[in-house]
């Protein structure tokens, strides 16, 4: 029986360890948060994925998963840590670095280790390596090593575990071919091979290519407002051209992808990337956008409702999330009420939390707002005014309510 370790038990390394051990792997997951582990060892799930909790509680039923702090030796090691960026916009690999060096005191011969974590390009064979290498083996001979950026897409993680094409860089072929033949365990998607460094620039031109998207996308919102235009019709008749496909505008990017990895290019070439940066720094002034706007349609003081908290829609992640960086700048300014059905702090009634309020801000759209029921709200609000930053609610229902309706993006309802 096969056996993979899997270091990093969160919102990719759970999920890769499910799909293993419900596919007749035995796996070890290890975290180095002892919760986190007592948590999976019962059975039960940390975070939010659809599927998720049922097969992990099967697989470790079924004795084929476990989790534990500390890493042993094993065949296969996948490492799914978090690799956030430093203040400076720096890509912090502390994480990985302290994976490996759990992993090199036990690294035996023929082991394959792959790292999943996004990366910034060249930490495969110039971080990763070198740790590895204090074994006293040499990588590429004695041991193998891949890199295999993850691309799921929470909330649909299960599903695209299994299903998504993956690109496999190995540190020589050899890796390579090891580690798709691990990952053909469950994966049905095809894999394609390459080296190392261009699988880890891949997938950070993935993340790239969409954040400079949603960028230009907030770039014509800021432009029809100046210009009494709508952006969502601009985009939507754009969109109609068979090789057009304009992103949507919003309040800011966020997410531990989209708002973190392109800066790991500008770190590798920053005289070079300035498409990258600009759409960066863009996206990031979002929500200094949207509070400056909504100074403009309510005085200070007021008391103001955020329904959404997350970095997108249906999730309970918050990482990076554009709206709590709102939310701090209103906070100083305004009363601030949240409201965020999937994050249980913030899971309150939204008639109750709106009493009294000045200005109702549509931040995440969640699919439990599309259920408001206007006129009820409209009872509750005081000065009846609604900020949709998604262009997510039926304009003319909130409007019969007797809301008046603002919609990020369209100069008409400025
Ligand atoms: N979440 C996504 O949708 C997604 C998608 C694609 C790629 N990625 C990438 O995958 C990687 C992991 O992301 P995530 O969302 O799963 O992170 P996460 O924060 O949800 O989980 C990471 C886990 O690693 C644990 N950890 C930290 N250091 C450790 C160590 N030395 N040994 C063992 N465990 C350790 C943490 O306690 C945590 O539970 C990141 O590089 C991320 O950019 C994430």
């Amino acid at each position: 029986m096969k056996e993979v370790t899997i270091l990093g038990l969160g919102y990719i390394g759970l999920p890769t360890a499910a799909m293993f051990a419900s596919h007749g792997t035995k796996v070890r997951g290890v975290d180095v948060n002892e919760s986190i582990c007592n948590t999976i060892n019962e059975g039960k799930i940390h975070i939010e994925e659809p599927y998720l909790e049922q097969i992990v509680k099967q697989s470790v039923l079924s004795g084929m998963l476990n989790a534990s702090t500390k890493v042993e030796e094993c065949e296969n090691y996948i490492i799914a840590v978090p690799t956030p960026i430093t203040k400076d916009k720096k890509a912090d690999l502390s994480y990985v670095i302290s994976a490996a060096e759990s992993i090199f005191p036990v690294l035996k011969k023929d082991s394959l280790v792959i790292l999943e974590s996004t990366v910034s390009p060249k930490c495969t064979d110039q971080v990763l390596v070198p740790i590895l290498e204090k074994s006293g083996l040499e990588a590429g001979k004695d041991f193998y090593v891949a890199h295999c950026p993850e691309r799921v897409l929470p909330g649909q993680i299960i599903h695209e575990l299994e299903h998504n094409n993956r690109i496999i860089g190995g540190f020589t072929e050899e890796s390579a071919i090891r580690a798709r033949e691990l990952y053909s365990i469950f994966v049905k998607g095809e894999m394609y091979i390459t080296d190392s460094i261009t699988a880890e620039l891949c997938k950070l031109m993935e993340n790239t290519y969409r954040d400079v998207n949603i960028a230009l996308a907030n770039e014509l919102a800021v432009i029809c407002e100046n210009l009494g235009l709508n952006a969502w019709e601009v985009v939507s008749y754009a969109n109609k051209h068979p090789r057009v496909n304009i992103h949507q505008p919003g309040p800011g990017v966020g997410g531990h992808c989209l708002a973190v990895d392109p800066w790991f290019v500008v770190e590798a070439a920053p005289m070079i990337a300035r498409i990258i940066q600009l759409s960066r720094k863009t996206n990031d002034s979002m929500p200094e956008y949207v509070a400056k706007k909504i100074a403009d349609i309510v005085p200070e003081e007021s008391k103001i409702v955020i329904l959404g908290c997350t970095y997108k829609p249906n999730v309970d992640d918050m990482r990076e999330s554009p709206i709590i960086e709102l939310i701090d700048i209103l906070k100083s300014k305004y009363e601030v009420e949240i409201v965020d059905p999937f994050i249980e702090q913030y899971n309150k009634n939204i008639y109750e939390a709106s009493n009294n309020a000045d200005l109702v801000v549509l931040g995440v759209n969640h699919r439990h707002f599309k259920t408001i029921n206007f006129d009820v709200l409209s009872k509750v609000v005081d000065r009846k005014i609604l900020f949709d930053t998604r262009n997510f609610f039926s304009r003319e229902k909130v409007i019969e309510s007797g809301f008046r309706y603002i919609l990020l993006g369209d100069g008409n309802t400025i």
